[in-house]
Parts: C-alpha cells; sequence; structure tokens
C-alpha cells in the first residue's frame, strides 16, 4: 500500500448552512463571479437568499446565469470573460454539478492562455493541464456529482461534440458550503439521477480498483447501502430533510476521494457514459444508469468473485462458493431492478438512443482515454468491440 491523500476543500455542511456563504466567501475575495444554472435557484430563492448573505458580508456580485446541463465551453469562455472584465476575485458556483464544473473551469480559464479546451481534452498531445485558478466556492443545490469537494470538472465540446474532465489541484474549492435543504425543489427524475450517479461513484472503484483494499470496499458498501435506504425516501418525499441530508451526505463522500484512495481505479463506466452526453445531451445520471448495470454483466464474465461480494454485501445473498457466478448475476439484477424502482431508464432506448452509432460511440470513448495498448482502463481493460457489446446488450 503506497498512495497520498490531499483534499483541502473546507466542509461547511448542514441545513440552513447557506446562510454561512458570505462569510466563507469573504474570506477570498470581495467581488464574486456568481455562477448559477437555467434559473431553478431564482424560481426558488436561493439565488436572493445567496445574494443577501454575500452582501451582508461585504461581498458584491457579478451574475453569470445560464449555465446548461452538460456545461458547454463556450459558457466557460463566456464566464471566464464576465469574470476578467469585472474584475472578479472570486468564482461562486451555485448549482448543480454543471454550474459547478463550469464554475470551476471559468475560474482557472479567467488566468489561461490559450484555448481552454486544452486544459480538458484527453487523448490529444497538447493537453495543458491549469496551474492557477481563482479562490472557487462551490454551494450544490442537487446531490450527486460531488464536484462541490473535489478537484475534478467536465466539459462539453459542443463544436467537436466531445466531453471529457479536468483534474487538477488549482480546481479545488477553498469552500464548499453544503446545505441539503437547497436540494428540495429537486424533481423526483433528478433526484434518482443523482443516487444513480452517487452509487456509481463507488462502484467504479469498487469494481476497477486494485485489490487488497478492505477498508475501501467497507466505504463503498457504506455509501452504495446508505443511498440506497434514504434514496427511495427523498424521492417518496422530497421534503423530508433527513432523507435530503442523507443523500446530500453521500454524494459528497462518494467522490471527494475518501472510498477512492488507493484504489487507483480506472472509471470506464463514466467514460463511456460522457460519450453518450456528448452525443445525445442526455442526464449524466441516466446514463449511467443504463451503462453500469450493463458494463457489470460484462466484467463480472471475468472476475466472477468480485460481483458476488457486492451480491452478498449489498444484497445479502447466500454464495455457494467465493466465485459464485449465479449470485453475482442475481446481485446485479438486483440492482438493476432498484434503480428501475426509483424511476432511472435502464436500457438505451428509454433515453432514446438506438443502435447507429455504436461504433463511434466506442471510437470516441477510446480516443479520448486509453492505455499503452489502445484499450479503455478498467477491469478489464476493454477494447472498442467490448464497448460496442456492452452498449448492445443495453439496447
Ligand atoms: O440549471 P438549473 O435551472 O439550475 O436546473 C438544474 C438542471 O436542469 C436542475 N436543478 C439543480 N438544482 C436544482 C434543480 N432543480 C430544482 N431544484 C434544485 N435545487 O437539475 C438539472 C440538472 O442539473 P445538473 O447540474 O446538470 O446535474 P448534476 O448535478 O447531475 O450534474 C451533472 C454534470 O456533472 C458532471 C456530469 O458529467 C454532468 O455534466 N459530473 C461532474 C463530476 C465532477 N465534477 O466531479 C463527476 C460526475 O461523475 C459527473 O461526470
Ligand atoms: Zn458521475
Amino acid at each position: 500500500m503506497k498512495f497520498e491523500f490531499e483534499n483541502p476543500t473546507r466542509l461547511v455542511f448542514g441545513a440552513g448552512s447557506l446562510s454561512q456563504l458570505g462569510e466563507a466567501v469573504r474570506a477570498y475575495g470581495k467581488k464574486a463571479l456568481l455562477v448559477t444554472g437555467g434559473g431553478s435557484v431564482k424560481r426558488n430563492g436561493t439565488f436572493e437568499r445567496a445574494v443577501a448573505s454575500l452582501n451582508a458580508s461585504g461581498v458584491s456580485v457579478v451574475e453569470c446565469s445560464g449555465v446548461e446541463p452538460n456545461p458547454r465551453l463556450s459558457t466557460v469562455v463566456r464566464g471566464a470573460e464576465i469574470a476578467r472584465n469585472e474584475g472578479c476575485d472570486v468564482v461562486i458556483g451555485l448549482g448543480g454539478g454543471s454550474t459547478m464544473d463550469a464554475a470551476k473551469v471559468m475560474a482557472a480559464a479567467v488566468f489561461y492562455e490559450g484555448d481552454p479546451w486544452e486544459m480538458i481534452a484527453h487523448g490529444q498531445e497538447n493537453r495543458n493541464l491549469p496551474t492557477r485558478a481563482l479562490p472557487i466556492i462551490t454551494v450544490p443545490t442537487l446531490a450527486a456529482t460531488g464536484s462541490e469537494m473535489n478537484a475534478g470538472a467536465v466539459i462539453t465540446n459542443e463544436k467537436t461534440t466531445e466531453k471529457s474532465f479536468v483534474i487538477a489541484k488549482c480546481l479545488f474549492p477553498k469552500v464548499a458550503v453544503v446545505d441539503p435543504e437547497l436540494t428540495v425543489s429537486v424533481p423526483p427524475d433528478q433526484t434518482a439521477f443523482g443516487i444513480c450517479d452517487l452509487i456509481t461513484h463507488v462502484t467504479e472503484s469498487y469494481f476497477n480498483g486494485v485489490d487488497g483494499t478492505p477498508i475501501q470496499d467497507r466505504f463503498a458498501e457504506g455509501v452504495i447501502l446508505t443511498a440506497m435506504e434514504w434514496g427511495p425516501k427523498a424521492i417518496a418525499d422530497g421534503n423530508n430533510p433527513e432523507a435530503r441530508a442523507q443523500v446530500q451526505w453521500a454524494s459528497v463522500v462518494a467522490l471527494n476521494g475518501w472510498v477512492q484512495v488507493g484504489s487507483a481505479a480506472a472509471y470506464p463506466v463514466h467514460m463511456i457514459e460522457h460519450v453518450l452526453s456528448a452525443h445525445h445531451d442526455i442526464a449524466h445520471g441516466a446514463g449511467l444508469a443504463v451503462v453500469n448495470p450493463a458494463w457489470m454483466r460484462f466484467a463480472a464474465e471475468s472476475r466472477p468473485a468480485r460481483f458476488a461480494q457486492f451480491a452478498q454485501r449489498i444484497f445479502g445473498l447466500a454464495l455457494q462458493h467465493p466465485e459464485d457466478a449465479e449470485a453475482a448475476k442475481e446481485g446485479i439484477e438486483r440492482f438493476e431492478a432498484f434503480l428501475r424502482s426509483i424511476g432511472c431508464p435502464t436500457r438505451l432506448s428509454e433515453l432514446k438512443i438506438g443502435d447507429s452509432l455504436l461504433g463511434r460511440y466506442a471510437q470516441d470513448t477510446v480516443r479520448i482515454i486509453h492505455n499503452s495498448e489502445g484499450l479503455l482502463p478498467g477491469r478489464p481493460p476493454m477494447s472498442e468491440k467490448d464497448i460496442i457489446k456492452v452498449l448492445r446488450s443495453a439496447l
């Protein structure tokens, strides 16, 4: 076991914590670029409360609204220009993962010389990670991505139809103000997609990480079991504060690095889903709900023991022996049934995706990220043919 771990983000968690936003931001600047999405924060009063807290602490606000789900590169460029022209000294992402991701990359793009896509695009030789960004403060309004407390961001280049990620130390938010009350207005479908996303963050490392990580396994199982217990309650009653808080906390923990530390995991399901989102502009969590069970069936063929452990520990299935392939299969069935029960799609056809571009999705996935043999990293590494096979099984 050999690893390093650092997560410098200060976390302020709890119902009502939005009122601490001003104080948190004031430690880093006086003039904030306040980045928001398509308007939900205006409709539910969050925006007004955020601005009141900022102004009360002496922080003035310049707005950048209209970040779209699957945020576009042009939006990042627009936001960075506003921040530069207005002389903003801090950037706040107030919204879902899309808004927070766009805010993070805007904060870096302010200082970035050249095309900001160079920070992001994988598979390109001229990739150039950002080393500097304005201080970033995140305020999630949807429990899903974990972007609030990690150094990643996912951006779509609408010109090339590519969606890819950047991970850089300067993108760690200084503070994440995580107030579960802000998520009560999230509709049931987006709530379910968020639950699927957070679970997939830990299944990726659970199934693709190195062997011999019992603490990481238990962390991941704890996140999955908690999400499966409290997620349906948050969907049944969006105003249930405890359910919203448990799901929100699960989403933070699922991708702030604690679960993954030392696992050196690849994220094949995410890499495949990002390509589907790039081409079809679907919700990330909905795409994952389709790809993840299909990928699990494929991966279980080569590693039944790992999936049997999942079946036993998550669904309480009895194993005939550690490599019990039948139990492994049953565990995946039950996982897929859970996703369906909370309202997630589990077939590509439900996302109105047919079979005409399967080869293109596979090519794009592998072009964006591949190992030295040209395969999509994961356990097992996947060829384009494998990716097509998985997607075809989910039609
Ligand atoms: O845009 P608004 O009007 O705010 O509406 C949004 C949007 O329509 C709405 N919403 C958000 N908070 C709400 C609300 N509606 C009512 N009440 C609220 N409180 O929800 C819709 C979806 O928002 P979005 O931000 O797109 O969702 P999510 O949080 O799932 O973020 C998805 C994006 O994050 C990326 C995904 O690829 C995708 O682009 N990811 C980022 C990661 C990261 N930075 O670490 C990791 C993830 O794996 C993921 O790839
Ligand atoms: Zn995700």
